[in-house]
């Protein structure tokens, strides 16, 4: 074995997988007749994950996006103008950091669209006049979600935590990986 290529894990024990059950996060509401349900907040890198539902037709108003946003389609049908493709259920829209599009629903599409996203960093909201809106990153969700839990006397769940209880099962003592070679 080449020795310079092994590396041995110094974590003696890694993070438990974070199970977040969707149900237990309220529907919050935002623009344009649409809900956000914010799921978690990550305060060390500002990425956060929010779930999306819209009326069956809806348009958002345009947004730069500072950061990439990974968008999974859970319900319904929904585009960008003056794009081509028509997100479905089980279609994923990659959204590069740096673009700028304004989402809305095709006329044929009937029923709340919902979609699970993934974002980092910020989006810019712009109206038609080019006039700058208001932004949306991981403060301003996790804002979201306690002005409305202290609105409705709910008690904010921990969305900002990523600790989670021990498992039962415990990693095997070597975790030692060496490189391909
Ligand atoms: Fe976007």
């Amino acid at each position: 074995m080449n020795t310079k290529h092994h590396v041995e894990r110094k974590v003696a024990q890694p993070f438990e997988t974070v199970f977040i059950g969707s149900e237990k996060y309220p529907w919050i509401p935002w623009v344009n007749d649409c809900y956000l349900k914010v799921l978690k907040v990550n305060p060390t890198n500002g990425q956060f994950m929010l779930m999306l539902k819209t009326p069956p037709q809806f348009t958002l108003p345009s947004h730069h996006h500072y950061g990439t946003v990974t968008v999974f389609t859970i319900q319904g049908m929904w585009s960008y103008v003056g794009h081509n493709w028509v997100a479905k259920p089980g279609d994923v829209v990659y959204e590069p950091a740096g673009s700028f599009h304004k989402p809305f629903t095709p006329p044929e599409n009937n029923v709340p669209v919902i979609t699970f996203n993934m974002l980092d960093g910020c989006l810019v909201f712009i109206d038609d006049d080019g006039n700058q809106l208001g932004i949306l990153d991981w403060v301003a969700a996790a804002q979201m979600y306690y002005d409305y839990c202290a609105k409705e006397g709910i008690e904010p769940l921990d969305i900002e935590s990523y600790d989670t209880e021990p498992s039962n099962i415990k990693p095997p003592k070597d975790l030692s990986m060496k490189l391909y070679e």
